[in-house]
Order: structure tokens, then C-alpha cells, then sequence
């Protein structure tokens, strides 16, 4: 066969091909992706559906809503991505017994979406592990309010790039929704927002205190950390260079790249149509249309940097310790900015990965996605101090099919979910303990024995 004969054999194979599967292709799944790209281009800021695309982790300089005060390199992700698992910071226990046995993700467990495995996260104070963080027990030396043990479940530390200012309130970070705040920067938290830091900077000078960690000689010399400082901050002098100051640093790198790129949804959107199936097709298109989610989870995580109040139930309901019906964290947004019209508004949460939390809402109020589908569905105050009239007039009954139900929990639970997040665990930290936890009881949960 000469090569242009061959060469057109091997095109009427393509051809034939690309027409078969074009006839075994039902008119109805070319006609969803249509519909989703329009729904998505109409949801979208931007009027653009590819909005909704995460950025790239291996492409640190376009990592979003970056801190011009920290800029993002290999060497500081390297060292926040151990600082993050490891023990070893864990130098300002309250207690002998804790010494060295706690981090970061005590409470921010990868296999459970970076939450707690249970309602509600406690380091200093605890020990044990269980499976994925689903069990701490308190020591008996602690009074309930020495617990690093906080009054809401924690916020995951997935996706945060796009969280300019953290927590269920907001209340760090100097810029964007916290501008025009400044008269209530006061006392412990909000004081570290006069450096004029982005959100994720601001609050972990506070969190490495909050939560009982230092990095002193010990930790440099005797765990190893000092190089890897120096690698990160050549730039610092080195009375500044090893500090609470840089620790948050390097964390607020390593966390603006833990990004969940690889979930079906992702791959959907940057060409794959058959990423994700149908069903899932179908409930993206209620997301994002009749259901109204997207007018609340709009940013590419599906968070917002917006405030609303649905009435879901306080953390001191469902089992924590450490809290009241009087914990002001309870007010979400009205704990920081002291307004009684922010009380009970929240923070809009991201939603990926949610198939692997334990826990919904910050009062850790649902256990099941059914069962927060059927709240969003019902619309209905279940806090006794968020009467209906206070709840958002965004916040609104649905009136779905059990059939449209079904493949809204699909599209959230499965095509949202990110199937490889050890790829932001480190194989070992620096100073070589068992992690994120090192008490006894953890190791022997974890398998470091
Ligand atoms: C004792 C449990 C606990 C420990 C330990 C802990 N956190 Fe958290 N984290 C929380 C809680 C609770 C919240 C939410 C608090 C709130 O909103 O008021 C939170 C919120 C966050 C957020 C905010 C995310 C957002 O969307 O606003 C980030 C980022 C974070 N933590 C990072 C860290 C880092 C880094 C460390 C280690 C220095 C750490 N956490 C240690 C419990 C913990
Ligand atoms: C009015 C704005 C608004 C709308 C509309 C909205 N949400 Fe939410 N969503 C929120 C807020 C605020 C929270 C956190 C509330 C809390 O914890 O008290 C939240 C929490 C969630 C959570 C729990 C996340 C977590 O971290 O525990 C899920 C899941 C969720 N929403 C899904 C949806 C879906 C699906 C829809 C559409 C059916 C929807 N939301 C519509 C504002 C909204």
C-alpha cells in the first residue's frame, strides 16, 4: 500500500469512529452539556462558565489572592506543608502530657476534608486519634475551658486561596470585606489585621498562639527546622527569620496551594464532558440554576466572601465542649463587627469534598449531605434565637423531585469530590514523629508503632 492509500485508510478509521460514536451518543447528554455551559456562563461573576476553574497548585505565581507581603515559593510550601502536620511545634502545651503530641491537622484532617473526623476539633487537652480524627479523649488534668477546643466546627482548609478573610466571621485579613472595619480591630484576634495582612497571613500569627505552638532553639536545632527556615526566608534577617511572623507565612503558602484540581466537575469544565455523568449533569444544573445555590457558592470553590444567616443550630447542641448557648461565636459575622444586623450570618463555606466530612455547618447541626439538601430545601429557621424574618431572603424554600434531589446530591457528593488530596500530606515531617498526632494512643490509632 503506498503511504496515501494508508494514509487514508487511517482517516476513514478516524472518521468512522468519530461517527459511530457520535450516532451512540444520545441527542440528550450533547444537549445537557450545552445547557450546563449556559447555566454556568449565566451563574458566573464574570459571565464567563470557566469562572469556575480552580487554579492550578503547580502554578504558584497565579495562585489567587496572594499577600504582596508573601510572596508564594517551592521553599515555603515545602516547610508549611511539615509545619502544618507536625507535632513538634506543638511547644506551649498547658500540660507536660501534651508536649509534642499535637498539630494544625489535629483539626484539619485530610481524609476527613480537612476537618475533625467529629462534631468538633480539640488539640491541647486530648489524645487519641481513632480513625481519620474520629476520636479524642479529654485528660482528665484540664478544666473544660484550658481545652484548645474552639466554639464551632472548624472551617476546611481546602480551597482557602479563595477565602480572603478567614473564619465563619470573617474577621482577618485587612482588606476586601474587613475595609471600613478598623474601629473594631481590637483585642486578641482582630488586633494582628493593623499589619494589613490578607486573611490567611493575619490569622495564623494568631493561630500558632492560639493553638499552643513556638518554634524556639529546640525546635530549630534539635528537630531539624533551621535549614528549612533559612531556605524560605533567605531574605529576612535572622532576628526576624524564625517567627511566628514567617511560620505564618509558610503556612499561608502551603495552604493557598491545597486546591481540589482533580475533582470530576474540574475535569468537566476544562474540556472532559464525560468526566461526569448525567445524573450528576442534572444536578449541576439545579446547583447552579433552579436551586439558586450559586447565587450564595459562587467562587470557583463554590464559596463567597458574603454573610447570610440560615438558621442552622449552635455547636454547644451537638455535643462540644468548651461552649454555651452564650459563645460568641454563635453570632457568626455580629462577633466581629459588633452589628446586631450581621448576627447569626456566616460565612459562605466551600463545597468540595464534602463526601468526606463528618460533620455540616458550623454548629456540626447535620451528619449526612441528605440531611443538609433537606434543610436547604426547607428553608427553615432550626435556631431558636434566628427568628425566620432574620434568616436571608436569598435563603428560600425549594420545591424539587425526589428524582432532582437525587442528582443534586450526586453532583455535590461525586463530581465535586477530589479523589488524591495525599498529594498535599508530606511522606514524614521534619522532626520525624508520628502525625499529625503524637500521643501514645494516637500512634497506636495511626500505625506508627
Ligand atoms: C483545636 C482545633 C484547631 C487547631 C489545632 C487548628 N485549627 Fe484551624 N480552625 C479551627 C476552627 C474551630 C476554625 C474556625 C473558627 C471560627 O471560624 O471561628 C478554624 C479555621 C481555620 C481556617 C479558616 C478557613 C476559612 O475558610 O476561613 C484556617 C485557614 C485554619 N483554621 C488553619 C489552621 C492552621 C494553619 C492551624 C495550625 C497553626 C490550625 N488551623 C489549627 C480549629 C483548629
Ligand atoms: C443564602 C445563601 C445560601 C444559599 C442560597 C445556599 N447556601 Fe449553602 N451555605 C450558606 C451558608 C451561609 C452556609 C454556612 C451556614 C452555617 O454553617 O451556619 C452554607 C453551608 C452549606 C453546606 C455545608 C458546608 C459545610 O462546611 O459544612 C452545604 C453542603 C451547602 N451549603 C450546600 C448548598 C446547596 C446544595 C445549596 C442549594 C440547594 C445551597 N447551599 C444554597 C449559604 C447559602
Amino acid at each position: 500500500m503506498n503511504s496515501r492509500l494508508r494514509c487514508l485508510g487511517v482517516l476513514s478509521f478516524f472518521l468512522l469512529i468519530a461517527c459511530s460514536k457520535e450516532s451512540t451518543d444520545p441527542i440528550i447528554e450533547v444537549d445537557l452539556d450545552k445547557a450546563l455551559i449556559d447555566a454556568l456562563d449565566n451563574a458566573a461573576p464574570n459571565g464567563r462558565f470557566f469562572h469556575f476553574i480552580l487554579a492550578d497548585e503547580n502554578n504558584l505565581q497565579h495562585l489567587p489572592n496572594q499577600d504582596p507581603h508573601n510572596a508564594i515559593t517551592r521553599e515555603k510550601v515545602k516547610l508549611g506543608k511539615s509545619i502544618f502536620f507536625d507535632p513538634g511545634l506543638a511547644q506551649d502545651a498547658n500540660d507536660a502530657s501534651c508536649y509534642e503530641t499535637y498539630s494544625c491537622s489535629t483539626c484539619h484532617v485530610p481524609e476527613s476534608g480537612f476537618l475533625p473526623g467529629r462534631i468538633q476539633g480539640i488539640a491541647d487537652g486530648a489524645f487519641g486519634f481513632g480513625v481519620h480524627g474520629s476520636e479524642r479523649h479529654l485528660l482528665t488534668s484540664y478544666e473544660e475551658q484550658d481545652l484548645d477546643a474552639q466554639g464551632v466546627r472548624p472551617l476546611t482548609t481546602m480551597n482557602v486561596a479563595y477565602m480572603t478573610n478567614t473564619l465563619w466571621s470573617g474577621l482577618f485579613g485587612a482588606k476586601h470585606v474587613n475595609e471600613g472595619t478598623e474601629d473594631v480591630w481590637v483585642g486578641t484576634l482582630p488586633e494582628v489585621n493593623h499589619l494589613g495582612f490578607i486573611g490567611l497571613e493575619s490569622q495564623n500569627i494568631e493561630g500558632v498562639r492560639l493553638h499552643r505552638m513556638a518554634v524556639n532553639e529546640h525546635v530549630l536545632d534539635d528537630l531539624g527546622y533551621r535549614t528549612y527556615f533559612d531556605a524560605a526566608f533567605p531574605e529576612m534577617e535572622e532576628n526576624d527569620r524564625y517567627s511566628d511572623q514567617t511560620i505564618s507565612f509558610a503556612l499561608g503558602a502551603y495552604l493557598r496551594t491545597i486546591l481540589t484540581t482533580r475533582a470530576p466537575f474540574q475535569k468537566w469544565l476544562k474540556g472532559d464532558r464525560n468526566a461526569i455523568t448525567d445524573q450528576q449533569k442534572e444536578g449541576a444544573l439545579l446547583f447552579f440554576g433552579e436551586a439558586r445555590c450559586y447565587k450564595c457558592h459562587n467562587s470557583p470553590a463554590l464559596s463567597s466572601m458574603n454573610f447570610h444567616a440560615l438558621g442552622t443550630s449552635d455547636l454547644y447542641l451537638h455535643g462540644g465542649v468548651n461552649t454555651s448557648s452564650e459563645d460568641p461565636r454563635n453570632l457568626g459575622r455580629g462577633m466581629f463587627t459588633q452589628d446586631p444586623e450581621d448576627n447569626y450570618r456566616f460565612k459562605v463555606p466551600q463545597l468540595y469534598n464534602l463526601k468526606a466530612y463528618k460533620t455540616f455547618f458550623h454548629g456540626s447541626s447535620k451528619t449526612t449531605l441528605a440531611e443538609v439538601i433537606d434543610f436547604k430545601i426547607k428553608a427553615s429557621s432550626e435556631n431558636d434565637k434566628v427568628p425566620q424574618e432574620k434568616i436571608s431572603p436569598l435563603f428560600q424554600p425549594l420545591d424539587l423531585t425526589e428524582q432532582q434531589r437525587l442528582a443534586l446530591l450526586d453532583f455535590l457528593e461525586n463530581a465535586l469530590y477530589d479523589p488524591d488530596m495525599d498529594r498535599y500530606v508530606p511522606s514524614s515531617v521534619i522532626s520525624g514523629y508520628c502525625f499529625p498526632n503524637n500521643d501514645g494512643q494516637s500512634k497506636e490509632d495511626i500505625g506508627c508503632n
